[in-house]
This record gives C-alpha cells, sequence and structure tokens, in this order.
C-alpha cells in the first residue's frame, strides 16, 4: 500500500493541467484503478487483517481525493493569476491621438465657388466627363478642323466620343434640357493631353451660365468682378480682350499677382497680373444651336479650379493636389 502512496506522489509533481489530473485521478480512483486493485486483494485476507487494510485503504483514498482537489485549486489560481497578468492594461501609456480627416483642397474650393455664386441666385449642375465631340466642340461652334481644336489636346474614345476637355459642354446640355432663362455653375473633372509642374492630364474647371432678356456686357463684368473680390479679397481686376469661339466679344479676366501685390514677380512673369478666367458673351451661334428664341442672350465663364486652389493657399505644385500626402492634406482641415 505504501509504495501505491509513492507512486502517486511521484506522479502529481508532474502535472501541470486539469487534462492531466483528470487522467491521474481515473488511474487511482477510477473504476480499474489502482486502489479498485487494493480492494480486490482484500478478499484474500483473514477478517482482523481485512478490517485493518479495509480502513487504511480508505485512509489512502481519502487522502488522493483531498490532494488532487487541492492541486485542482492549484492549477486553476495558476492559470487565472498567468490571464490577468497577460491582459493587463498599462494604465501610464500615452493613448493614441484622435485623427481628423480634412476636406481635400480642391473639394474645399469648389465649396467656396458654389457658395459664392449661389449667393448670387446661380444654380449648380453636372455634365458628363464623357462626352459627344457634338456637345465638347461641334455645338460650341467648334467645327472639325476649327484651329481652335489645336488649343485642346483631347483624348478621344472613338471619332464621335471623347473626355471633355472642359466644362463648356455642360452649357450645350442645360440649355438643351432647359428653357431660358437660366443661370447656373458646373464644377467637375475635365480632361488634356499636358503634363508639368502647372498642368495635369485631369483637372477641374467650373463653368458658368446665365441667359436671359437684355443681358449686357456689363452685367459679366459686375458678376464677375464681385465674385473675384469675394474669393481673393479686395485685389485688382482687369478684363482683356481675347478669342474662345464660343464667346463674342471674348475676354480673359486678370487679377493683381498675390504673390508680389503687383511688384511683378516670377509666378506673374514680371506682369504684376495673374489670368485667372475666360469668359464672354455667348456667341449666336451657341443660342441657334440650342434653339433659343432670338431675344435671349448672356454671358459665359470657364475658370480652373487648382489655379484658384493655388493662388489662394501658395500652392506651387499642381501634382500635390493628386499624390495625396495625408501631411499635405491635413493642412486643410480647418
Ligand atoms: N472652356 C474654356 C477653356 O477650357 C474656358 C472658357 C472660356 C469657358 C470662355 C467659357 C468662356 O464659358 O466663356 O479654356
Amino acid at each position: 500500500m505504501h509504495y501505491i502512496k509513492k507512486e502517486f506522489e511521484e506522479a502529481i509533481k508532474e502535472i501541470a493541467n486539469q487534462e492531466e489530473l483528470k487522467q491521474l485521478k481515473a488511474k487511482f480512483l477510477g473504476k480499474k484503478g489502482r486502489l479498485t486493485e487494493l480492494f480486490k486483494q482484500m478478499a484474500n485476507l483473514e477478517n482482523e487483517q481485512k478490517k485493518e487494510f479495509g480502513k487504511n485503504i480508505n485512509k489512502l483514498k481519502s487522502y488522493i481525493e483531498e490532494t488532487i482537489i487541492a492541486k485542482q485549486k492549484e492549477i486553476s489560481e495558476f492559470i487565472k493569476k498567468k490571464s490577468l497578468e497577460e491582459e493587463a492594461i498599462d494604465i501610464t501609456l500615452p493613448s493614441r491621438r484622435k485623427e481628423f480627416g480634412a476636406v481635400h483642397p480642391i473639394t474645399k474650393t469648389i465649396m467656396e465657388i458654389e457658395d459664392i455664386f449661389r449667393s448670387m441666385g446661380f444654380d449648380v449642375e453636372f455634365g458628363y466627363e464623357i462626352e459627344y465631340d457634338l456637345y465638347n466642340f461641334e455645338m460650341l461652334n467648334i467645327p472639325k478642323e476649327h484651329p481652335a481644336r489645336d488649343m485642346q489636346d483631347t483624348f478621344y474614345i472613338n471619332d464621335n466620343v471623347l473626355l471633355r476637355t472642359h466644362t463648356s459642354p455642360t452649357q450645350i446640355r442645360v440649355m438643351k434640357e432647359k428653357k431660358p432663362p437660366v443661370m447656373f455653375i458646373s464644377p467637375g473633372k475635365v480632361y488634356r493631353r499636358d503634363s508639368d509642374i502647372t498642368h495635369s492630364p485631369m483637372f477641374h474647371q467650373i463653368e458658368g451660365l446665365l441667359i436671359d432678356k437684355d443681358i449686357h456686357f456689363s452685367d459679366l463684368k459686375g458678376v464677375l468682378s464681385e465674385f473675384l473680390r469675394m474669393f481673393f479679397g479686395d485685389v485688382p481686376v482687369r478684363f482683356r480682350p481675347s478669342y474662345f469661339p464660343f464667346t463674342e466679344p471674348s475676354a480673359e479676366v486678370d487679377i493683381g499677382c498675390i504673390i508680389c501685390k503687383g511688384e511683378g514677380c516670377r509666378v506673374c512673369s514680371h506682369t504684376g497680373f495673374l489670368e485667372v478666367l475666360g469668359c464672354g458673351m455667348v456667341h449666336p451661334n451657341v443660342l441657334r444651336n440650342v434653339n433659343y428664341p432670338e431675344e435671349y442672350n448672356g454671358f459665359a465663364f470657364g475658370l480652373g479650379i487648382e489655379r484658384f486652389a493655388m493662388l489662394k493657399y501658395g500652392i506651387d505644385n499642381i501634382k500635390l493636389f493628386f499624390e495625396n500626402d495625408t501631411r499635405f492634406l491635413k493642412q486643410f482641415s480647418f
């Protein structure tokens, strides 16, 4: 009997988890266990001896049971302690900073320009980036072989379909849909085969169109001068004669150079002025193409959003808008 106790004591020392303990329990206390063997041996003994032997086996049995229960407790406490240690949260560590996103500077600029024109009563309309040659050129008074087509290096999809080179085709789309008067701006992406530090093959424009009765060049001048002052602050504005096939007369608008305040610098090529948009009175051929009645006329304008954003925020490389470097973009989260 003594050797079984010893065997048990040796074995329990090696036990490391509940599963092993269960097996040990079966080995000693189970139906075919070591103690059952002992009870069987009892049958061969004399009565007196039997009593003594039985008492000893029961003592051993209690001892084994108690030791196993103690071991069980020890193991589960060890597991609990270990998991508490592993899951401990170090509250002395600094917390992670919450990062806030920022509106992209191009979107921000569009939103600012939209706000200004909405305050003057303009609607906002949208055109299509994949456009018909018919709307992008033909109906804007730019027939095939017209030299003005060379001004814009076009991505063609097929002979009749292209990536729009400007937002001007939205003029045609809206006028085909709506009776005059119309008064809207239209922001969006445009595409040209052009790429350097001031040109990107995809960039953004805002188109503007106002058609009503009795519209004069002075209306155009008033609206655009006011817009430029609202966007850039109190800067000089000048109108210069220019040429666009879809307007007559046409003009380009300059503002006093924001960088050198008109002194003359590299950015304004020492002229003291920066060109910021194209405009003009809508060409009668364009109004005829959309079947607008003779008594209606109006003005149109177009501007490059990247250029507006670069001037307003002092950005010197157009590529910064499209690289999605968060260190650059974060600066616009105000
Ligand atoms: N579509 C012209 C361009 O992309 C810009 C423009 C000039 C639009 C004069 C107009 C306009 O509506 O009247 O260069």
